[in-house]
């Protein structure tokens, strides 16, 4: 069942109930290597994009540096459709 959807780079990949993380999501359901993360534990900040739209929640606290509008999708949960870019 989708609940939502995550728009990037003019896909439109949906997240399912069985997902933890924005990053897992777009990482199974479409190519990897357009994605960056070393960490995926919130440290490191490599997985960082810009929402522009949509509502999302940490799963723990996020270490690395963020500017206004960034996300770090390897520790958040999607709550609503969101629109990321880089
Ligand atoms: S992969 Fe390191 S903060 Fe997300």
């Amino acid at each position: 069942m989708v609940l939502f959807n995550i728009f990037v780079g003019g896909l439109s990949i949906p997240c399912t109930s069985t997902h933890t993380n924005i990053l897992d999501m777009l990482i199974e359901q479409s190519d990897s290597s357009d994605y960056h993360y070393e960490c995926k534990q919130g440290h490191c900040g490599s997985c960082r994009m810009k929402v522009t739209s949509g509502q999302y929640e940490y799963i723990s606290k996020p270490l690395a540096f963020l500017r206004d509008n960034e996300v770090l999708l390897c520790i958040a949960k999607p709550l609503s459709d969101i629109s990321l870019e880089r």
